[in-house]
């Protein structure tokens, strides 16, 4: 059975109360509750992680590898503006991803504009909310399947 893992980065524990006009109201737990649901229908099983602390997603990010995780759906919130260590950790375990947000960082601050994980990212979802999260879902289920037929 393939695994894909969901990651989350800083702050996204707090979705639902956290300033709900740019990110919605759905809580993070009601997010993977649904990727799981979504991926189930192609009998993909879904392990959820969440940290605020960037040595963590960098340690499971490590361990993905030796648990063959498929495939990597990534929000690195604040961390996507920052972190050579998460885009290195991607790189070392060659595991694909998609990076999502929920909001178009490119239409927002000027410090939000960069990403160091788009040019590695198999694809980029952005500024589409929670839905956001399925669209990534279903578009790298479908590529895992087509790979593999
Ligand atoms: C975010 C966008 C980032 O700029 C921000 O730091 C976040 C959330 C998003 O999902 O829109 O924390 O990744």
């Amino acid at each position: 059975m393939r695994t894909f893992l969901l990651l989350n980065g800083p702050n996204l524990n707090l979705l639902g109360t956290r300033e709900p006009e740019k990110y919605g109201s759905a809580t993070l737990e009601e997010i993977e509750l649904q990727v799981q649901s979504c991926l189930s229908k192609y009998k993909i099983n879904v392990e959820c992680f969440q940290s605020n602390a960037e040595h963590l997603l960098i340690e499971r990010i490590h361990s993905a590898k030796n648990e063959e995780i498929n495939y990597i759906l990534f929000n690195p919130a604040a961390f996507t503006h920052t972190s050579v260590a998460l885009r290195d950790a991607l790189l070392a375990v060659d595991i694909p991803f998609t990076e999502i947000h929920l909001t178009d960082p490119k239409s927002r601050e000027p410090f939000r504009h960069h990403s160091f994980f788009s040019d590695i990212a198999k694809e980029v979802v952005s500024g589409l909310g929670a839905k956001g999260y399925l669209i990534a879902a279903e578009n790298a289920a479908q590529a895992q399947i087509a790979a593999t037929n």
